[in-house]
């Protein structure tokens, strides 16, 4: 089956810091997207491609808007969508006081799928159609996930939380029921339609060497799966890896002696890393996840994105809900590029956009699958709005240049610049057109 969309087209071939920026994206002001079975067949310029095509075919045209990839997030924990915005803690009181009390809900599978039937919709308002996900500790968690987002045709990844130490009884389990419970949901979901799992350790505090090392033998046996945890996000949760690891020679070694890194490893935060462990980070193909309204919003400080540059470390963004204050990607963009102002440093509107979409797929080691509008993706994609918000709307009015247009968009945009999000080629939100 096949589904045309024509306008104003957007989308990254590489990263902006590596290569000229004339050859990191394609733009076309009047482009066509020709879209076979979910998968993109094709995109140009509309006054080339529409000859084209036979005269019967149906064409979407959006006349206003930008079309650009879904939105990736490259860290989320679903369960945590209704205690966004808890007041006044730092990391370690944050879990203590609020998120760990909250996570005991999710052993309720009804209550799992109905959180993340609201989780998923809002992701999909904010335009994000991919995301890396934290369940809870609780096997249910996971499949209440799973089950809601292929309903709605979704790649997604998700995991069980593993925690079998430092964490209240009624949130642990132990190395081997954490294994146990990891493998027979990697049997059940990974793989099945667009999802995959992500062995999930809650990060260094709470796991025993044990259950790390259960982690590594794990992702030894399935090497298609993922793995994701935290990492050097805080200063007294530093303090403490050492204390708790003390054979260690720094927060990632914890992780690496388990043999947890990897092309498909995703690490939240890494916002006080050393050279050493960037260094190993960009040798062993991991990723971080960049979470900056995260970061501002415990307190945790402010991401060194050009060391992880300069070690060549594949960097996504993340929401980090609920430490982070935003399901939007434009509102994250927003809280990156202030992170790095307060740095003395720069995140042009390009490199913030390519993180946002083909920097989170290389991220999440699925470039080709989803990021961008080569051949053969996955026809996920926004259409973003620049007049949804008459304040956007005027200051677009005294802009000249593609660049200005999308800082403005990623300054000021947020969920009500989304006006459509589609997914394998098909519109799943937004009035119809
Ligand atoms: N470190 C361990 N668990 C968490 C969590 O739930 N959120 C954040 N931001 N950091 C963590
Ligand atoms: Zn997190």
């Amino acid at each position: 089956m096949l589904r045309v969309y024509r306008g104003e087209l957007l989308h990254f071939l590489a990263d902006p810091a590596k290569v000229a920026l004339q050859e990191s994206y394609q733009y076309f002001e009047d482009g066509l997207m020709i879209i076979k079975d979910g998968l993109i067949e094709s995109i140009g310029e509309a006054n080339e491609l529409l000859p084209t095509l036979d005269d019967n075919i149906d064409v979407t045209h959006y006349k206003s808007g930008l079309m650009m990839p879904g939105f990736i997030d490259t860290h989320v924990h679903y369960p945590q969508t209704e205690m966004i915005a808890s007041y006044g803690e730092q990391l370690l009181e944050w879990l203590e006081n609020y998120t760990f009390p909250f996570e005991r809900q999710f052993s309720d599978l009804e209550h799992g799928k109905n959180v993340a039937e609201f989780f998923l919709s809002q992701l999909l308002e904010a335009g994000t159609t991919t995301a890396l996900v934290f369940g809870t500790v609780h096997k249910a968690s996971v499949d209440a996930f799973f089950t809601v987002a292929q309903q709605k045709k979704l790649r997604m990844i998700c995991g069980k939380v593993l925690m079998d130490q430092n964490c209240p009884d009624y949130l642990s389990d132990t190395a081997q029921t954490g294994y146990d419970d990891s493998k027979a949901l990697i049997e059940k979901w990974h793989n099945t339609d667009r999802l995959q799992y992500a062995i999930t350790p809650r990060f260094a505090p709470t796991c025993s060497t044990e259950q790390l090392n259960k982690a590594g033998q794990l992702l030894a046996e399935h090497p298609s799966v993922y793995l994701h945890t935290h990492l050097s996000e805080n200063k007294a949760e530093i303090a403490w890896v050492k204390e708790l690891f003390p054979d260690s020679t720094s927060y990632l070694d914890v992780y690496d002696k388990s043999k947890l890194l990897g092309r498909r490893s995703v690490f939240a935060h890494g916002v006080h890393l050393h050279d050493e462990e960037c260094q190993r980070l960009g040798e062993t193909n991991s990723a971080i996840a960049f979470c900056p309204s995260s970061n501002l919003f415990l307190g945790s400080g402010l991401f060194n994105l050009q060391q992880a540059q300069k070690f060549d470390v594949n960097v996504g963004l993340g929401s980090d809900i609920g430490a982070g204050t935003t399901f939007s990607m434009l509102s994250t963009i927003n809280e990156g590029y202030k992170t790095q102002q307060l740095r003395q440093e720069k995140l042009s509107p390009f490199q913030s956009l390519y993180l946002a979409t083909l920097g989170g797929a290389r991220a999440l080691d699925l470039e080709g699958t989803v990021g961008n509008f080569t051949q053969g993706a996955e026809a996920d994609f926004v259409l973003l709005d620049y007049h949804a918000t008459p304040l956007m709307a005027r200051r677009m009015q005294h802009c000249t240049t593609l660049s200005e247009k999308l800082f403005i968009l990623s300054m000021l945009g947020d969920e009500r610049h989304v006006k459509a999000t589609h997914i394998m080629g098909e519109r799943v939100t937004g009035e119809p057109k």
